[in-house]
């Protein structure tokens, strides 16, 4: 790796003293504390919150170490209308990313933090994103005045005592994160719950690697790390430095010979990526050997290696994943990893002090909802009220998961040999097809789309274009960011192939066609066999798919006028589809790599 500028900001401990003085100065909080990750610590941390009413212990024989939190209802999710890519020219941030000029915004920041933290601490939380000392791993430090996101950013990365001495080497450059609800504590003020201000504003300086949250206390705008960090500026520093910082899961599938073949897939949000990313084969490939293990269901970092073979990690170091559907039934690895050491936001709290959600199995005769109301099935009929919120989350360890892969914290990350994109799509996609080569895989990605679910009157079901899953996500220029994706070809020796999988078509009756869930390992297995290099397929207007023949279908009866049916290109819709893909090119049209542009010829042509 390339080694950063020893001089930059806090590329160690004196330098991280002296900004958070500096930061001090400018937010005035009433004590500082040095965060060590300790199991002590933590415990202080969670008592103090429950003294606040911020957190609740829940019953300790049926969620050991498990806390709950219900947050303000106005901070439920990520605020993507308040999320800025300040860089230094607009054109950098492109037209899909907010952009405020950066002296205007580092103004209005200042006023913004300015005594934001009056009557409250100032926590100083370093972490690792990846294994400590991992090639690939990056450093952050988060100055926090929330002890909800503290505990949160010690199960979702590494944080404390070794990340200090990582920082003290000044072998990286530390990405300095500030965040604050916004509500300073006057003297004799009582605190509330969870404190967060009206106003909002989650703003990233990509060229000086820094991040700026103001506002929430919620998940991907509070957690810096994840979304702010792991996302939007990595994928700068991974532009600039030549590898991938991807909205992916990353999964290994081992046959059974005992040899793994790695994954990363894209898909956008409530497609199903967490139970993807934790499989369960069906009983006739379990029973043969087949087994899928779980090296993340989020992030992933992708860099070549000495050898120019791909290997990732996973950045992160816990699951930030929603509650809602989640069972024993749709996911039991998931609910294995959240039976412990788990926070909960803003699912319901039942009588006997555990915590249920829509989809989980049997609705409690009675409960708390995430608004501290009472909560009945006899209430959600006649009200349509959710016990949990749709977004509601569970915070919990990734070293819990049953399946978590052996090597899921090898610094050296693991190979990656296929790619994988889908959407919810209810017409035109198939279940399944492989991209011809890496430049049509790129433009499969890039014209990637997901239909809306439950979105305003009359835009359910229009499908909104969210390239490689990174719309909200990535920190500069869409066109730019695709020109990188078909630049990795000259860095790498042999390129993963590319997939497109869609498990939600559906049939004239609306009926999904395709169980998914554990069944999807049908098509993994086939995807896996062609990334070998030693599947069948044949050759269709848009990519290669396989003959019925190809896939395993015992114990489904999956019938071949079925599998024709999900597999259809209807070439009329194909063409509807290509016109779609038109109207984001047209948007990124300055930037826009000339080869997505042929490809889209290419595909016109086959058409
Ligand atoms: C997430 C998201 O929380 O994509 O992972 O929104
Ligand atoms: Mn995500």
């Amino acid at each position: 790796m390339k080694k950063r500028n020893p001089s930059k900001p806090l590329s160690n401990n004196q330098h991280l003293l002296k900004w958070v003085e500096k930061m001090v100065e400018l937010c005035r909080p009433a004590a500082v504390h040095w965060v060590d990750g300790s199991e002590e610590e933590r415990d202080e941390l969670y008592a103090l919150m429950v003294k606040t009413g911020t957190m609740t212990k829940l019953n300790e024989k049926l969620w050991p170490g498990c806390y709950y939190a219900r947050s303000d209802a106005s901070d439920v999710a990520r605020v993507e209308e308040r999320t800025f890519i300040c860089s230094l020219s607009k054109e950098n941030a492109g037209p899909t990313n907010n952009w405020v000029e950066p002296g205007e915004m580092r103004k209005k920041l200042k006023t913004l933090f300015h005594g934001c933290m009056v009557g409250r601490t100032m926590y100083v939380l370093p972490y690792s994103m990846g294994p400590i000392g991992s090639p690939i791993s990056q450093i952050g430090v988060e100055l926090t005045d929330s002890p909800y996101v503290v505990t949160n950013m010690r199960i979702m990365a590494r944080i404390g005592m070794p990340v200090y001495a990582e920082i003290d080497k000044g072998e990286k450059m530390v990405v300095p994160c500030m965040h604050t609800v916004g509500m300073p504590l006057e003297p004799g003020q009582p605190d509330v719950p969870w404190p967060c201000n009206k106003e909002k504003y989650i703003v990233h300086f990509p060229e000086t690697r820094e991040i700026w949250s103001y506002g929430s206390g919620y998940g991907g705008n509070a957690l810096l790390g994840k979304k702010c960090f792991a996302l939007r500026i990595a994928s700068n520093m991974a532009r600039d430095e030549g590898w991938m910082a991807e909205h992916m899961l990353i999964l290994g599938v081992e046959d059974p010979n005992g040899q793994k073949t790695y994954v990363a897939a894209a898909f956008p949000s409530a497609c199903g990526k967490t139970n993807f990313a934790m499989l369960i084969p069906p009983a006739n490939f379990k029973k043969k050997g087949w087994k899928v293990w779980t090296v993340g269901d989020d992030i992933a970092w992708i860099k070549p290696d000495a050898n120019g073979q791909l290997r990732a990690i996973n950045p992160e170091y816990g699951f930030f994943g929603v509650a809602p559907g989640t069972s024993t039934k749709t996911n039991p690895n998931a609910m294995a990893a959240l039976a412990k050491n788990t926070i909960f936001t803003n699912v319901a709290l039942t009588k006997d002090g555990g915590v249920w959600w829509e989809g989980m199995g049997e609705a409690p005769a009675e409960c708390t909802d995430w608004q501290g109301n009472k909560w009945t099935p006899e209430i959600a009929e006649a009200s349509g009220a959710k016990a949990a919120h749709p977004n509601s989350r569970f915070t919990a360890p990734a070293s819990q998961c049953p399946t978590i892969d052996p090597a899921w914290e090898n610094p050296e990350g693991v190979p990656i040999s296929a790619f994988i994109f889908g959407g919810r799509r209810a017409t035109t996609m198939p279940l399944i097809y492989q991209a011809f080569n890496w430049t049509s895989g790129v433009y499969v990605g890039a014209t990637m789309g997901s239909e809306m679910t439950a979105a305003a009157a009359g835009t359910v079901g229009k499908v909104r274009r969210d390239p490689m899953a990174m719309l909200p996500f990535c920190g500069y220029h869409m066109g730019d960011y695709f020109r990188h994706w078909i630049s990795m070809q000259r860095r790498v020796s042999e390129m993963p192939r590319i997939f497109h999988v869609n498990w939600f078509r559906r049939d004239a009756n609306g009926k999904f066609m395709w169980p998914g869930f554990g069944e999807n390992m049908r098509v993994l297995k086939w995807i896996v066999d062609r990334a070998r290099g030693h599947g069948a397929a044949k050759e269709t207007a848009i990519g290669w798919m396989p003959h019925y023949e190809d896939i395993d279908w015992t114990d489904i009866g999956f019938t071949r006028a079925q599998f024709e049916e999900i597999q259809a290109i209807d070439r009329k819709a194909w063409r509807a589809e290509v016109i779609g893909h038109e109207e984001l090119f047209l948007d990124l049209h300055d930037h826009l790599p000339q080869e997505l542009l042929h490809e889209r010829q290419l595909l016109i042509s086959r058409l």
